[in-house]
């Protein structure tokens, strides 16, 4: 299957529509994804990106019902990684000699995934490729997300090929921004943006400014997954700029993992503390083993304060907690407070591990954390609502 996107520009990707954990088991994908590929057409052709591996040779055989292949004149490798670059193998298997214009990290990480001496070329920063009357501007884009990444923007459409950024996990047959469910399109957005692209927030930023000021005109945005941004391309751009920004929202997230109910009572019952006194601030509590742990992170993005709870094991926390809590401290959030909590029977020792942990990931811990000895009680409650409700006060101080 191909769609035609303008005059020029034909989208020959995949939709998978099955998968449902991408990264291997790292990332979650409720609705499906794609592997965006596309065709460029001016007095040279020139196909974008290629798909997953699993793909390779319905991809090739597509492509075949669309070109000759020996038509194509340039690949363009915008990111190695195998999501994108995974049908380069057959690809090149029928035409070996086509060139690939790569940046230098991505000869590095091709050549260390297939091992293959194909026809690198590569490009610089500002590099320019013309195709006819049009040109293609590479645009380097290292650790957005792989220090392969790079953009490329084409002349004349005005369209930004963005790889990974501004790309979502979300299997559709509609292929353009203005066709699918708003609600879906930007949930699935945010959740790639806090999942993935966090840790390059500053380096997002600084790529995003430095774009704007080639005051190249943009008239459509072709991302390496989902949808193609024609309509406003400018909002997703204005998004991302936000979410770099050190993102909240006045939210709190509660994270917790419980052995027999008395840390979620007492999730709970901070909770009702806490709305007692905000009743504007939007609670989400999660239990860790239980919810994706890839929407508990999108939720601790979009949060001012994060709260952690887990009984005592072991002298230490439930594994859940050290989970959820390990892939938090990868991710570098910042500008974000903290606290924890839990019960215990006899050393008590999880409150003192959670706020560690909230510490390595960078959170500001706002006190010492509440734990309860056995199920809690009434007064136990009492201490959990007391507890929520300081909570509230302290996340409104700067
Ligand atoms: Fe979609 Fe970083 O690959």
């Amino acid at each position: 299957m191909s769609i035609p996107i303008n005059k020029s520009i034909t989208w020959v990707g995949k939709v998978d529509w099955e998968l449902r954990h991408f990264h291997g088991e790292e990332y979650s994908t409720h609705r499906g994804s794609s592997y965006n590929s596309y065709l460029v057409r001016d007095e040279k052709t020139v196909l974008i990106e290629t798909v997953w591996t699993p793909f390779a040779k319905e991809f090739v055989h597509n492509l075949q019902q669309e070109i000759d292949l020996k038509k194509i004149d340039y690949i363009i490798a915008n990111h190695g990684e195998s999501d994108h670059s995974g049908a380069l193998p057959e690809l090149m298997r029928l035409i070996p000699d086509t060139p690939i214009f790569c940046t230098a990290n991505a000869v590095k990480s091709l050549k260390g995934h297939y091992h293959q001496e194909w026809n690198f070329r590569v490009v610089k920063n500002g590099d320019r490729l013309k195709i006819g009357s049009k040109e293609l501007i590479f645009i380097e884009a290292p650790m957005l997300h792989w220090p392969d990444s790079m953009f490329c923007y084409l002349t004349g459409d005005n369209t930004l090929f963005s790889s990974d950024a501004f790309g979502q996990h979300y299997a559709t047959e509609r292929l353009f921004n203005d066709l699918v469910d708003q609600a879906e399109l930007f949930q699935e957005c945010i959740k790639y943006y806090a999942n993935i692209l966090t840790p390059f927030s500053t380096l997002v930023d600084r790529k995003i400014k430095e774009f704007v000021g080639l005051n190249l005109p943009l008239d459509m945005i072709c991302t390496s997954h989902g949808v193609v941004w024609r309509d406003n391309p400018l909002q997703i751009v204005t998004k991302y700029l936000e979410w770099a920004a050190s993102y909240q929202e006045n939210q709190i997230t509660i994270i917790y993992d419980s052995m027999w109910d008395g840390t979620r009572k007492m999730a709970e019952a901070i909770a009702r503390g806490f709305s007692g006194v905000d009743s504007e601030v939007v609670i989400k509590i999660f239990n860790a083993s239980r919810a994706d742990k890839n929407d508990i992170i999108t939720e601790v993005f979009k949060s001012k304060m994060i709260l952690a709870g887990s009984p005592t094991v072991n002298r230490g926390i439930l594994s859940a907690m050290a989970a959820i809590l390990e892939e938090i401290r990868g991710l570098g959030f910042k500008n974000k407070k903290a606290a924890a909590f839990g019960a215990y029977g006899w050393s008590g020792e999880s409150v003192k591990v959670l706020t560690e942990r909230l510490k390595e990931g960078g959170f500001t811990i706002v006190n010492d954390g509440l734990k309860l000895l056995w199920n809690p009680d009434g007064q136990g409650l009492d201490d959990c609502i007391a507890f929520g409700a300081e909570l509230a006060h302290v996340s409104k101080l700067p």
